[in-house]
């Protein structure tokens, strides 16, 4: 595997297998790897030739007060899940080689940039639109990976190629869960043992609201309510719990649902969702 920090070194690397016909798959990252991010790997693989995977703790992604500078960084570690998994290519650039110094210009998708999550990290999506947007023109990829935990970041990224025509196909993969249900993700370093177990409770709650719509329950705010009292019972800080349409993320017209959660346990803010189609 070659790790690289410049994105001119990775232009002309990447330039030599394209000329070759070769397909890239991109699979972008802040790093701290855990099995999500591998099976995110595993998709591209299956779409591309040469697999690019970056590490990139992006500080535009991050607002005020936020744990930018704490984000786990474990380079080492990363670098030897990657190298494990056969991956190419690792791009590990600077913020300095990342945002030239004066630049000023933003992506921002305006129709999810400031609701559910982007309501309550304003500017979040912004960041990440714009450091994704980055990474499509540096690495010119065929095909580029997410996870669906972080699902209206999906959306946001699905919409940026869509809107800004970027020649690339956002593939996804499901969400990788602990044995209790718990998503994995970075941020669960900040769990104790203890509040790992409590935080499946997130998990557990959507997938009950799910269970109720597709039994015919239509009461969507008594539903949300009363999945907020229970994730407060058991000690979590819920930010929102939301039944929305799944591809818009706006209001639950359609057969194709999607519940979407964020909550906070202890210093961790946990994300989840769960897809309900009520075709049936
Ligand atoms: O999901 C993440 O890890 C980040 O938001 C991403 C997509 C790599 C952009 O920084």
């Amino acid at each position: 595997m070659q790790q690289i920090s410049t994105i001119a070194e990775l232009r002309q690397v990447l330039s030599e297998i394209r000329r070759k016909g070769q397909k890239i798959g991109l699979v972008p990252t802040m790093g701290n790897l855990h099995q999500g991010h591998l099976s995110l790997v595993d998709i591209a693989k299956q779409r591309a030739d040469v697999i690019v995977a970056t590490i990139f703790v992006n500080p535009m992604q991050f607002i005020e007060g936020e744990d930018f500078e704490s984000y786990p960084r474990t380079l080492d570690n990363d670098l030897s899940m990657l190298d494990e998994k056969k991956v190419d290519i690792v791009f590990t650039p600077s913020v300095e080689e990342m945002y030239l110094e004066g630049a000023e210009t933003e992506v921002t998708v305006l129709s999810l940039d400031n609701i559910h999550c982007g309501h309550f990290r304003p500017g979040h999506f912004k960041g990440v639109a714009t450091v994704v947007n980055k990474l499509f023109n540096i690495v010119q990829a065929d095909v580029a990976v997410f996870g669906k935990k972080d699902y209206q970041q999906l959306l946001v990224i699905k919409r940026l190629v869509r809107d800004l025509c970027i020649q690339i196909s956002i593939l996804s993969g499901e969400t990788i869960r602990e044995e209790n249900g718990l998503a994995m993700s970075s941020r669960n370093r900040y769990l104790s043992d203890s509040e790992r177990i409590q935080a499946a409770k997130l998990y557990e709650s959507l997938r009950h609201i799910a269970d109720e719509i597709r039994k015919g329950n239509t009461d969507f705010t008594g539903l949300q309510k009363s999945s907020i009292g229970v994730l407060k019972k058991n000690g979590l800080r819920p930010d929102y719990v939301e039944i929305c349409d799944a591809d818009s993320l706006g209001s639950p017209t359609s057969n194709n649902l999607v519940i979407i959660a964020a909550a906070w346990l202890g210093k961790a803010r946990l994300i989840d969702n769960v897809a309900v189609h009520t075709y049936d």
